[in-house]
């Protein structure tokens, strides 16, 4: 690894470790138990600020210069920029809402569009993904690497639903129960894109499919898919870019078959 990269993945993760320990601070304290009346989507969305403005801090710090395309403070930053940090502060938002310690802070990071350092930090479990472009994918420190079955009869799928319960939530039952109908060993929806696409990387699923994700969903997880030798692409299995949109992200073995599960629902919604 070059020091340049050597600096951004340091810089990265420590910007995901503050983020995190602001989370850490509103998730101890119990975010339901202290919201009354609906409050509660106030108090996230209080978390969700501060633990972005934590993270901008941390890079700033390092790269004045550099553009930022966060959840919270989105702007209309070229996502083309050349060198462009990506964040989503708190991914897994309902888990942590609910007190269920199953979310994460994304950090990718991009020149002209592609991807070159990717983070994701569960705070709560302390569990750490990373990845360089050319470098490789790792889970604490370990090298991790997708699966390698090209049977969906011996595969554990990943998917979520989109917060709108539009024709993507039908589009997403349906492609579950042609899953079924081949006889996967079961759907997952642990309820964060960041940490599902790391699980398609350490090999736990085969392949994962969402219908609507934005970039800082899958800006840090894309890259830890594709070093940890997996693909990544739209559920039609066209490029993905910085832009709204559908991902599928397999073992590589898997993807066309889901291609053709994913995709075909398409264009239900
Ligand atoms: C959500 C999570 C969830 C996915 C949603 C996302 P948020 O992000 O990644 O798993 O199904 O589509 O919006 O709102 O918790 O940052
Ligand atoms: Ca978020
Ligand atoms: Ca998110």
């Amino acid at each position: 690894m070059t020091s340049q990269e050597q600096l951004l993945l340091d810089v990265a993760v420590a910007a995901a470790k503050e983020g995190g320990e602001v989370l850490m601070t509103y998730f101890r304290q119990g975010v339901s138990i202290r919201c009354k009346n609906g409050e509660s989507a106030d108090l996230v969305s209080e978390a969700d600020v501060n633990a972005e403005q934590a993270v901008i801090r941390v890079i700033h710090a390092t790269f004045p210069a550099h553009a930022i395309l966060g959840e919270e403070s989105a702007t209309d930053t070229d996502p083309n920029s050349p060198a462009l940090w990506v964040i989503d502060p708190l991914d897994g938002t309902t888990n942590f809402l609910h007190d269920v310690p199953h979310f994460a802070v994304s950090i990718g990071y991009f020149e002209y569009g592609v991807p070159i350092c990717g983070v994701v930090w569960n705070p709560a479990r302390e569990d750490m993904y990373t990845a360089v472009k050319g470098q490789g994918a790792q889970y604490n420190g370990r090298s991790i690497h997708v699966n390698s079955t090209d049977r969906l009869d011996q595969s554990l799928i990943g998917t979520g639903f989109h917060v709108i319960r539009d024709g993507k939530l039908g589009a997403t039952l349906g492609a579950i129960e042609e899953l079924f109908g081949l006889n996967i060993h079961c759907i997952r929806r642990f309820g964060s894109a960041a940490l599902d696409l790391c699980h398609v990387a350490s090999g736990l699923y085969g392949a994962y499919f969402e219908y609507q994700l934005s970039a800082w969903d899958f800006a840090a997880g894309m890259l830890i898919v594709q070093e940890a030798g997996g693909v990544v692409t739209t559920a039609r299995g066209t490029p993905l870019g910085l832009q709204k949109s559908s991902i599928l992200a397999s073992n590589t073995l898997l993807h066309p078959v889901m291609v053709q599960i994913a995709g075909k629902r398409h264009d239900d919604f």
